[in-house]
């Protein structure tokens, strides 16, 4: 790739997140060159919607030389073959969360990553958010003093109607663990910066007589270095609130939709009964030409990441300063931990 030139990306799935995350790409001024999925009449479909110039097969797209960044956004079981395929073809990837179904196939994928020498991420977007960036200056300078419990959770609540969601089918790797439960995980591992020597919890995998087979929901709790705690839960079948909690000694932040976090309220507890909370905000800023030639999506904050992938292959780094392949590979591994726990084997392993 010539080092001067702005990359060329190629998209790999045509589903719900790709509709979300063009507008941060949009917003980023990334250039997209083609889009794949597994059906042309798709590709096609979805390329004309989002503006893409080109819809081709996911071979095609790996072998085009105009395309140095493919961004793998398909379901789970199938982000290890497509960023695979794609490494060997000498592309950086940037693949969506969770970034395989277990640490071993996440380990196969590092090794093609270090084999042909490219970038390889998982799309972790909330640590790129510069509230997040605030969230961690109020810790490290110390004025809120040192995180010793985190409690978070995050669920969909799909209806049992929605059966063919990925989220409620085992062969798609569905549950809320992998889906949901890995933001909880990589917000302790963001905060903590390390694994938890303990983690154990309880997955509920059918909730009713629907038998999904997945875990529809799910509470753990884990310790890290003997004295910092987390209190987490997930679910794809129970209203729990995106929110984070962190607690310090005296102080509290909230963390609504702490997965693409613009806001945080800190609180300052006094005595019993007396607690202050300040809010600090922040805007998404949005680039009004984009939206209004590409559409009214909203701006959720995709771009901070995507300009994060861009700046690693530009300077030709292979990891992600933010979030390394050691990281994920934590954050695989309680995953695989707790799923061991609770018996959740999907058909494919
Ligand atoms: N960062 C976030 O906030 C966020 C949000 C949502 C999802 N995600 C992640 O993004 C990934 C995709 O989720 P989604 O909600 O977009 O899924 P989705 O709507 O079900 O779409 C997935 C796309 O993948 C393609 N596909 C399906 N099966 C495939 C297969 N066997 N091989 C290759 N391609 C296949 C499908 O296109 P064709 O049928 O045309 O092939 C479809 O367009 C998941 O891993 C999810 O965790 C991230």
């Amino acid at each position: 790739m010539d080092k001067t030139a702005r990359p060329g990306w190629g998209i790999m799935g045509a589903g719900g997140i790709v509709q979300r995350w063009i507008n941060g790409a949009r917003q980023a001024g990334i250039d997209i060159r083609a889009i794949a999925s597994r059906t042309a009449e798709h590709a096609k479909k979805t390329a004309v919607e989002l503006g893409i110039p080109e819809a081709v097969s996911y071979e095609e797209l790996v072998s085009r030389d105009d395309i140095d960044i493919c961004y793998i956004a398909v379901p789970h079981p199938f982000h290890m073959d497509l960023a695979v395929m794609a490494m060997e073809h000498g592309k950086h990837v940037l693949v969506e969360k969770p970034a395989a179904v277990n640490a071993v196939q996440w380990q196969k994928m590092v090794e093609t990553a270090k084999e042909n020498n490219v970038f390889l991420m998982e799309a972790v977007w909330t640590r790129f958010f510069p509230a997040v960036a605030k969230l961690r200056e109020l810790f490290t300078e110390g004025s809120l003093g040192p995180v010793k419990t985190i409690n978070c959770t995050f669920s969909g609540f799909l209806p049992a109607s929605a059966k063919d969601n990925r989220n409620l089918r085992p062969d798609l790797a569905g549950g809320g663990l992998l889906d949901m439960g890995v933001y909880c995980l990589h917000l302790c591992d963001m905060i903590y910066g390390c694994a938890p020597e303990e983690i154990t919890g309880f997955g509920c995998i059918n909730t009713d007589e629907n038998r999904f087979g997945v875990d529809e929901q799910a509470v753990y709790i884990a310790r890290y270095d003997g004295q910092r705690l987390a209190m987490l839960a997930s679910g794809v079948r129970t209203a729990m609130r995106d929110t984070a909690f962190l607690y310090a000694e005296n102080t509290a932040v909230r963390l609504p939709r702490f997965w693409k976090p613009t806001e945080l309220f800190i609180q300052r507890i006094k005595g019993w009964g007396e607690i202050s909370e300040e809010c600090i905000s922040f805007e998404v800023p949005s680039d009004t030409a984009v939206t209004e030639a590409f559409g009214t999506r909203p701006d959720e904050g995709f771009q901070y990441e995507i300009r994060h992938v861009e700046e690693c292959v530009l300077k030709g780094l292979r990891e992600s300063p933010e979030v390394g392949w050691a990281v994920t590979d934590r954050v695989l591994k309680q995953c695989d931990e707790l799923r061991n726990q609770w018996g959740l084997k999907y058909p494919f392993e």
